[in-house]
């Protein structure tokens, strides 16, 4: 290998990605969420999304056995909330949100860009990752807001982006 560790980190964060927060349910209906930024498509027929999950994550037991996941996009206002699920949870990750729930019962964020509801389709090793894989079961597209982004490292905004223009761009 003719690379770094670091090195490899720094190439991986000159793509940049939007940020959502997927949530579940764990054995006791408790609420799981935790800040994602591996989320992809898939498969348009069947429609199929993917996220990692390090092996390390405190949820990784949950979203191990768990039936399914929802996704949550967020909006450029939402970086606090990224923050919030992206921070060792010491108790209070839930605590004054507006959570309401899904078809399929998973917790949803409000005001996000969209929502997917999704059942586990597979589970697969990612090395220290697990990647998982959603069948898309029900989705709602939400405030017309501009995206959070991430870029090497940091949380950034799409220039150029008038949320009040219906087609969105100016
Ligand atoms: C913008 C952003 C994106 C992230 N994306 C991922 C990801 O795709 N996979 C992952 O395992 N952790 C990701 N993380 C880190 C987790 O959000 C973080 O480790 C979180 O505390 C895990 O929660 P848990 O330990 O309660 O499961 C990301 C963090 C940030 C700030």
């Amino acid at each position: 290998m003719s690379f770094t560790r670091t090195d490899f980190r720094n190439a991986l964060g000159t793509f940049a990605t939007g940020v959502t927060v997927v949530t579940t349910c764990d054995s006791q209906a408790q609420p799981i969420g935790v800040t994602i930024n591996s989320f992809t498509s898939v498969s348009l027929e069947p429609p199929l999304i993917l996220f990692c999950l390090g092996r390390a994550a405190n949820s990784v037991q949950t979203f191990s056995t768990c039936p399914g996941f929802a996704v949550n996009v967020l909006t450029e206002h939402q970086e606090a909330l990224s923050s919030r699920f992206a921070t060792p949870d010491s108790g209070g990750r839930w605590d004054g949100l507006a959570v309401d729930r899904s078809p399929m019962g998973f917790p949803i964020l409000p005001d996000c860009l969209a929502t997917l509801d999704c059942r586990i389709e597979a589970r697969h090793d990612g090395g220290d990752h697990i990647i998982l894989i959603g069948r898309v079961e029900s989705l709602s597209i939400g405030v017309g807001a501009a995206p959070l982004l991430y870029f090497r490292g940091r949380y950034a905004r799409l220039g150029g982006f008038d949320a009040a223009d219906p087609k969105g761009w100016i």
